[in-house]
């Protein structure tokens, strides 16, 4: 396993680029199942979900190949097989996109439920009700979801959850959708970007989606979908991140490769914060001369603040001056960072779905662990900002969905290296 040993309280200076966005890419290469020619994405990341999702794919007679000129060439050589294991499935959760796509091009998916993960309890119920509507036979057997249909048709769902509307549920059921006899008409669908890139892709391939990106989505069936080029969005978390490291340690970051209409609700958080920002269609510029000032923020769907960004802005509010509070609206216990954020001297409090932050003048360096993809980013983010040294252990977390976090940080001036984690793994550890 490999840590980053971090010595910190250096401004970050410089310009940094954010790569294509995992949460796009993920869901598009799981609809390339329904494709019956060869399809090409560009700026799809290198980071590791890409590889857990090739492998599954690969499971389901579809080759995945990264081209020289970086973009991937996605082919489905065999169409007879229809499951994706445990093995895979439970190594990331997005693996589960490949159900309704599956489902709509082979008739026929066998794949293993997700189960819960660092984020809390994750159901997977409105996925099944939505293909359930188009007509699918479901049934869940040995922790797989079997489902079955000759035939999709068109239906009229809605996707609302308890928490607001869900992300690759809406992928799931508007992919199978573009495939179904008929008119499907998906209410409470998620807006976020990722959802408009996917309709485009799938719109590019022969699809009629309407409405991507509004909380009504419209798809009228076809008989099958071609090949087709496809350049996948920037990553907003990302280039969220990359900000916050800039104002975290009192920085000048430029970034580039940054769409400002997919940052707002973020960018007005760290406006508030005091930071200066300065914004182009596609790059953002973050200053931070003083301490950042408190922030109020609750996390929730497109287009409010992202709730991937909410361990990053919390990492932020340890060093504020004065008291913030985050409310996290989408996943009620997303806050496994904040014990190692006390590690650094953070003062945080939870309280129910919120954590109190009292700001500090200085973080001190310590020994952390990530326990998931953002909490480890917001450490890292926390360590830059901390006196001494930090060491971040698990970084496999981070290394999920960030391309060379590493590399493009120490080119913005950060002391990072990524070295070999000697340490055992403790007995009773997970
Ligand atoms: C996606 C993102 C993840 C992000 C999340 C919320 C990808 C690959 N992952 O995850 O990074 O944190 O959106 O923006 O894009 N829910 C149900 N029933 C369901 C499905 C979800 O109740 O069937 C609830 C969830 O528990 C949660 C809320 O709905 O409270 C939103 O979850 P959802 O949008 O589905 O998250 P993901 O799509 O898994």
């Amino acid at each position: 396993m490999d840590l980053l040993r971090i010595t910190g309280d250096t401004p970050l200076t410089g310009t940094v680029t954010a790569g294509g966005s995992k949460n796009a890419a993920l869901p598009i290469m799981a609809a390339s199942i329904l494709a019956t020619e060869p399809v090409l994405i560009e700026r799809v990341p290198e980071v590791v979900d890409v590889t857990t999702l090739s492998a599954v794919l690969a499971q389901l007679g579809v080759e995945v190949k990264r081209q020289d000129d970086g973009a991937l060439r996605i082919e489905t050589v065999d169409s007879s097989p229809t499951r994706a294991d445990y093995e895979l499935v439970r190594r990331m959760r997005a693996s589960f996109c490949v159900l309704g796509p599956l489902l709509a091009r082979r008739r026929r998916a066998v794949v293993s439920l997700p189960g819960g993960c660092n984020l809390g309890d994750r159901p997977v119920d409105l996925h099944l009700a939505g293909l359930a509507a188009l007509g699918a036979k479901l049934r869940i057997d040995r922790g797989y979801v079997i489902a079955e249909a000759d035939e999709l048709r068109g239906a009229d769902i809605s996707l609302l959850g308890p928490h607001g509307a869900t992300v690759t549920g809406t992928a799931n059921v508007m992919s199978a959708a573009t495939l179904a006899r008929g008119t499907t008409i998906i209410r409470g669908a998620a807006r976020e970007p990722e959802i408009v890139d996917l309709a485009d892709f799938l719109n590019t391939l022969g699809a009629r989606i309407v409405g991507a990106g509004e909380a009504t989505i419209e798809i009228v069936g076809v008989e099958h979908l071609n090949g087709g080029t496809h350049r996948v969005i920037p990553d907003r978390i990302e280039a969220a991140t990359l900000l916050i490291a800039g104002a975290i340690t009192g920085g000048n970051v430029h970034v580039k490769n940054a769409r400002l209409e997919h940052l707002g609700g973020v960018l007005d958080v760290l406006d508030r914060a005091g930071a200066e920002l300065s914004v182009s269609a596609n790059s953002v510029s973050i200053l931070m001369q003083n301490r950042p000032r408190p922030i109020q923020v609750t996390t929730c769907p497109y287009p409010g603040v992202p709730t991937d960004v909410q361990p990053q802005l919390t990492a932020l509010a340890t060093i504020a001056e004065g008291r913030s509070e985050i409310v996290e609206g989408v996943f009620p216990d997303r806050f496994m960072h904040v014990p190692e954020l006390k590690r650094l001297g953070a003062r945080i409090e939870r309280a129910g779905h919120a954590a109190v932050v009292d700001g500090l003048r200085r973080l001190v360096g310590a020994e952390l662990m990530a326990s998931d993809l953002r909490g480890g980013a917001a450490l890292v983010l926390a360590a830059l900002a901390a006196e001494g040294v930090s060491l971040v252990r698990r970084i496999y977390h981070v290394d999920r969905g960030h391309e060379q976090i590493e590399r493009k940080l120490a080119r913005l001036g950060a002391q990072i290296e990524r070295c070999r984690d000697q340490q055992p793994a403790k007995v009773g550890s997970s």
